[in-house]
């Protein structure tokens, strides 16, 4: 039977990865995916996914309930994602959870944090306990610290200054790459048996910044260094850069937990439902390598 996907955030650096490993050939044959932007977004992404069979982008906005209906209609499972700027469950989230429960989902598959469950002061936590409530199916991937950090949010800092100006201390993380969610994503999508569960995704090694620099650094043909800077030094720096507060605080917390080690845990979950090893940090920046070379 074919069955309707509707994927939120599909826009951003997950949902994207989702949409693709859902339309990617031989792609899962059960699968129909309609990838929900927002309508600021859609002009681009028309154009960008024409070529995709079976994707259907659609207006959708967490912010506006009246986009709900059109989203909604005609769909079984949802890829749910917390984009960055939304952190009020029950404002943001409850009313779209509520809608899809009344549209007839019966899945709803949800990008989460590692170690969420001992963390009931942030959103996802409470985002997942809203979905354990719904009456709907449920799936929690809860990823560890995305290597696409480091191409994104972390890109300039390499490019520019050959370092990693990261308050992550002697840590260690068990980065993971955003393609492999995305495969993740797609095969919990299609399959039945994973309602009802929570999967750690992480990568098969937790390595600390003085690991990930030699790795840039033999990889791209010149010296990467970890800066290690303090918590407040790394305040300071994004503040001066124009990151504002709320994404600068999030960041601090969420290093913070870094250097607790909650982003050290190794899990076998995506190995599993991959059905190989997940890509190796060396693998991403060799892929990614021109991120970090071009002006
Ligand atoms: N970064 C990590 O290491 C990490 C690790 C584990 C979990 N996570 C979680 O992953 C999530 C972020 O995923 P991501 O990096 O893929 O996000 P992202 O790249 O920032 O993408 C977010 C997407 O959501 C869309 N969006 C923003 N506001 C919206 C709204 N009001 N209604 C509908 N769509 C909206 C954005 O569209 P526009 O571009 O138009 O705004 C974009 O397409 C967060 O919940 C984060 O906590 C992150």
């Amino acid at each position: 039977m074919t069955e309707t996907i509707l994927i939120t955030g599909a826009g951003g650096n997950v949902g994207r990865e989702v949409v693709l490993a859902l339309a990617a050939p031989p792609g899962p044959a059960t699968a129909t995916a309609t990838a929900t932007v927002k309508a600021a977004l859609l002009p681009e992404l028309v154009t960008a996914w024409a070529p995709l069979p079976g994707v259907t982008p659609v207006a959708f906005d967490f912010l506006q309930p009246a986009t709900f209906a059109g989203a909604l209609a005609g769909v079984q499972r949802v890829f749910l994602l917390r984009p960055p700027a939304l952190a009020d469950a029950r404002r943001h989230f409850a009313p779209f959870i509520q809608a899809a429960r009344a549209a007839g989902v019966r899945q709803v598959v949800f990008l989460s944090l590692v170690g969420v469950d001992r963390q009931p002061f942030v959103p996802h936590y409470q985002i997942e306990r809203l979905l354990r409530d719904s009456g709907m199916g449920w799936t929690f991937l809860r990823a560890s610290f995305f290597m696409q950090n480091l191409n994104t949010t972390h890109r300039d800092e390499i490019r520019r200054r050959h370092e990693l100006y990261i308050p992550a201390g002697r840590s260690r993380t068990s980065f993971i790459d955003t393609r492999d969610i995305g495969a993740v994503a797609a095969r919990v999508l299609t399959e039945s048996g994973h309602e009802g569960r929570a999967y750690t995704l992480t990568g098969s090694e937790a390595l600390n910044y003085d690991q990930v620099a030699d790795i840039f650094s033999a990889e791209l043909g010149f010296t990467v260094r970890y800066a290690s800077p303090s918590l407040a030094a790394f305040v300071r720096s994004q503040r001066q850069q124009g990151t504002p507060w709320g994404y600068t605080l999030i960041m601090a917390l969420l290093y913070t937990l870094t250097r607790l080690g909650t982003a050290s845990v190794v899990s076998p979950d995506a190995a599993q439902l991959l059905q190989r090893a997940p890509r190796t940090l060396r693998q991403y920046v060799q892929d990614y390598r021109q991120a970090w070379l071009t002006a």
